[in-house]
């Protein structure tokens, strides 16, 4: 069975890739909608969450945990992997390498919270990208509310939007990183913003392979049939609304 969880429903970006190549597996989905969101939290108070949502799921009979939140992920995991020495935990990584590798202007933006960009993984991935291209930087300031509360287009999420990523554009970024699971929800307007150009990538897609590849090393692939049960440590409606879209798509 494989748990996932995030502050709220962004990790949905994840799952909806995750049942794309594991179609037939078992789902939890957490989303600590009561501590939600995780961007400006300390590292202790994350750290304390994701093991107390890790104990939670394994209880449910989880036997592989993909942290779908780029913040708990920079927080939490090496912590995680060190205390659950069995479990297989799966965490996020910004695209820096694909983005790097594919710009054309030699500028690349980077949207996600302040405790992913100031998280020891990230750092060191910008270590291995900045003498090759300029990484611009900027907090998705709003994204997560704007998802939460279901606000995916329209003129204010437009203006919210537009706020973080003018900067990047104005830095010369061709290509725009989605260093946030909930920021995917709200790639149409980003691409509205930034117009025709400029391509954004999305780390989900690949995390999901990379829970595939584990899953089959490990003989976790089970295929018996699918099954998903949200769990919510809050108000649940904005994760039933994201979950809606994801199964409608
Ligand atoms: N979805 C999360 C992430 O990937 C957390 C956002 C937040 O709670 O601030 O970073």
């Amino acid at each position: 069975m494989i748990g996932i969880f995030d502050s709220g429903s962004g990790g949905m970006s994840v799952y909806r890739e995750l049942v794309k190549v594991l179609p037939l597996e078992k789902y939890v989905y957490f989303a600590d909608n009561a501590h939600c969101p995780y961007g400006e939290k300390t590292v202790q108070y994350i750290r304390e969450r994701a093991r107390s949502i890790t104990d939670f799921l394994l209880g449910k009979g989880c036997d592989i945990i993909v942290v779908a939140c780029n913040t708990a992920t920079a927080a939490a995991i090496r912590t995680l992997r060190k205390e659950y020495p069995s479990v297989p935990f799966i965490g996020m990584e910004p695209a820096v390498k694909p983005a790097a590798l594919g710009t054309r202007t030699g500028v690349i933006g980077v949207l996600a919270t302040a405790g992913t960009l100031n998280g020891l993984k990230y750092l060191e991935t910008r270590g291995l990208y900045e003498d090759e291209v300029r990484i611009e930087e900027h907090v998705g300031e709003g994204f997560v509310e704007l998802v939460e509360s279901g606000d995916l287009s329209g003129p204010r999420a437009g203006e919210v939007v537009e706020r973080s990523v003018r900067p990047l554009l104005d830095a010369g970024a061709d290509t725009i990183v989605l260093g946030c699971t909930h920021y995917p929800f709200l790639r149409e307007t980003i691409e509205a913003v930034a117009g025709p150009g400029v391509r954004v990538i999305d780390p989900a897609p690949a995390v999901a392979q990379h829970t595939l590849s584990v899953m089959e090393s490990r003989n976790l692939v089970r295929s018996d049939g699918f099954s998903i049960e949200l769990i919510s440590s809050g108000d649940p409606s904005s994760l039933e609304r994201i979950f809606k879209i994801v199964s409608e798509e």
